[in-house]
Formats: structure tokens, sequence, C-alpha cells
């Protein structure tokens, strides 16, 4: 298991791949398993803006796709080294892969603070909810 700063170093490694000619606004991502196993991702532009993917959706792609489906926490960063906020569709697919106390890692100004999707993203909707009769 990494660490948190050792994880946000990892998405920082992530955001040097980061495919913004559109934008010029880097971002990279690292996502740890439940079994320690740490994904990372960048966000990747298209000239079809829509087709965008965020670096955030990039590192959970990946670790879905390897077969892992809980993830426990996330580090993010930007090329603006201050806090950077995920944008809500990524927010709610964090959500469908998070841990119980699943958990965002930012930075600002190299200080690094923890925040819960809970709070983030409070009262989200789950496939659960489809499922109530
Ligand atoms: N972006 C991310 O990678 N993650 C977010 O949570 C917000 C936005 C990217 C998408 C696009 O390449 C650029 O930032 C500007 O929106």
């Amino acid at each position: 298991m990494k660490n948190d700063s050792e994880l946000m170093d990892m998405a920082k490694e992530a955001m040097k791949s980061a495919y913004a000619p559109y934008s010029h606004f880097s971002v990279g991502a690292a996502v740890e398993t439940d079994d320690g196993e740490v994904y990372c991702g960048c966000n990747i532009e298209n000239s079809s803006y829509g087709a965008t993917i965020c670096a955030e959706r990039t590192a959970i792609s990946k670790a879905v796709s390897e077969g892992y489906r809980r993830i426990t926490r996330i580090a993010i960063c930007d090329s603006n080294n201050s806090f950077a906020w995920p944008c809500g569709i990524c927010r709610q697919v964090m959500s469908e892969f998070a841990v119980e106390d699943f958990y965002v890692i930012l930075e600002d100004n190299g200080k690094l603070s923890n925040f819960f999707l809970k709070e983030l993203l409070p009262n989200s909707f789950s496939g659960k909810d489809m499922n109530k009769k």
C-alpha cells in the first residue's frame, strides 16, 4: 500500500502524459484498489470536445478493466498546483466503485488534504436506488 504522498507523486507522474491541446490544462490521477494495486491516468482530450475523458476516469477505467472493482482512494493533481476538485461525472464514477470510506487526496501549494467522497457527493445515486420496487 502506498501512502497518500506516494500516491500523489504517481498522479503527478501520470499528469506528464496528459493530452490537452485544447484546454492546455493537464490533470493526473492515481487510484488505489483494496488489494493495494495502483492505476494512474491523465486527461485525454479530443477535437470533438465531448469525447474527452478526465484523468480520474482514465485511472478508474484502467483499474476496473484489470478486474479491480473496489477502490479505496484517489490522488488528483492539475497543472495549477492547487486543489484539483474532481468534476461531477468523475465523482459519480468514483461512487460506483468506492469502498465505504473512500477519500480524495488533493494538494494545494505542497500541502495534502483529504476529502471523503461522501462529503463531495452527498446523497449520491446508486444502483441500489433502482431496485427498491
Ligand atoms: N478534467 C479532468 O481531467 N478531471 C476533472 O475532474 C475535471 C476536468 C480535464 C478535462 C479536460 O481535459 C480539462 O480538464 C478541462 O476541462
